[in-house]
């Protein structure tokens, strides 16, 4: 167990915001984090992961927990679906990339996903199509109001985007694995964005029916392999590399507004039009509940925060729904004027109300 005062936090977060903590405590077991003096550690406590999801306001006064419980076990190897369990410290993408090793389904469009399996299970982690709750069967935790051993099952965990019930308990539970069901069952999932066209430009015709069903007749074509290699090409082309440039992923969440406010925005669009601003169309995703989702960074960038800079804080060029550090030496303070900026202007133009996806503490 690491146990060390006053201690830099700026490799445990990646945007890289040079805080300290009181106390920081990294514990191998799940017995060594049910034997810590809980009442006589720096208050209040905080359980991070990787820190990937985390914007750090300043100095933390008390005492932060990191797990380095890094088992990864297969439990079950059924006909088609393997049951794998997981510790909470263990990388989340080294979990990936293990299970597409397998040649086992399910976990490849969550690839390169920063962060740790615990934090995944917390945050819901979602990408391409796919968020981790599909994949989980149940998640193991220790309560902290009497330290003993709960295991939830995944409807218990009342899963949303980028939610669940831990979100709504904070700080009471601790997750220390993950149990995931993966399959080999042929199921690979294409239809989100450009996943299909980067596979199809690699291997003509490899998403096609035909190609499917000749997987039936044992012949394996797209393997759970090349579809992560695909989802790695395309996150490096969007996402800053998190070794190079500080930052905490998308800053914000993607608004669902109604349809009669959506068809407000195009009609305003059409009127800038009109004001000899080149109207742009709105992209969308309409929703089943008849809601519509509209991407925050095509909202950013219409207000012209692409690549816009303060302090040492900038919206990245790429993905604007991404902040980063872009001289390593922004404060958070840099990073909340700029946030507090971006959500005022969307505010102003569209109405509609951003709320960031990272968390702050
Ligand atoms: N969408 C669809 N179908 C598609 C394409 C997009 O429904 O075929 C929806 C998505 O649900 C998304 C929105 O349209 O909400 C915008 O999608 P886009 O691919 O432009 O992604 P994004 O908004 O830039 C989101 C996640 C990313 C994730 C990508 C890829 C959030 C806040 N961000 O970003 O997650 O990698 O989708 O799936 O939802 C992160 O959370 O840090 C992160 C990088």
């Amino acid at each position: 167990m690491k146990r060390i005062e006053n201690y830099d936090l700026s490799s445990h977060n990646t945007f890289r915001m040079k805080v300290r903590c009181a106390l920081y405590i990294e514990y191998e077991t799940v017995e060594e984090l049910q034997k810590l003096p809980w009442k006589e550690l720096p208050q209040p406590i905080m359980h991070i992961g990787a820190g990937s999801n985390l914007l750090f306001t300043g100095d933390f006064p008390g005492t932060v927990l990191h797990s380095a419980v890094k088992f990864m076990k297969f439990v079950d190897m059924g006909l088609d679906d393997v049951l794998m369990t997981v510790g909470s410290g263990v990388v989340f993408d080294d979990f990936v990339a293990r299970t597409c090793e397998a040649g086992l389904w399910g976990a490849e469009n969550l690839s390169l996903i920063p962060g740790e399996v615990g934090a995944s299970a917390v945050q819901n982690i979602g990408a391409y199509g796919a968020e981790v709750k599909d994949i989980i069967s149940g998640v193991v935790c220790l309560d902290t109001t009497d330290w003993s051993k709960t295991v939830f099952k995944t409807p218990e965990l009342a899963y949303g985007y980028r939610d669940s019930m831990f979100k709504h308990n904070k700080g009471r539970y601790i997750v220390t694995s993950v149990l995931f069901r993966l399959t080999r069952k042929y199921s690979p999932r294409l239809d989100y964005g450009g996943i299909r066209n980067a596979l199809e430009s690699q291997y003509p015709g490899i998403t096609t029916a035909a190609a499917a069903s000749a997987v039936s007749n044992g012949a394996h074509v797209l393997t759970p392999r090349m579809v992560r290699d695909a989802i790695i090409g395309i996150r490096r082309a969007k996402l800053p590399d998190p070794a190079e440039k500080g930052s905490a992923g998308s800053f914000f969440k993607n608004p669902v507004i109604s349809r009669e406010h959506f068809e407000n925005i195009v009609k305003a669009e059409a009127g800038r039009a009109a004001a000899g601003v080149p109207a742009l169309e709105v992209p969308h995703f309409d929703l089943p509940d008849g809601t519509v989702k509209v991407p925050a960074a095509w909202m950013i960038d219409r207000c012209g925060f692409r690549g816009a800079e303060k302090g040492g804080a900038k919206v990245y060029e790429k993905q604007p729904l991404v902040i980063v550090n872009e001289s390593g030496n922004a404060l958070p303070g840099d990073i909340i004027s700029l946030e507090q900026d971006i959500i005022s202007k969307v505010r102003e133009t569209f109405g509609v109300e951003l709320h960031p996806e990272v968390e702050h503490v």
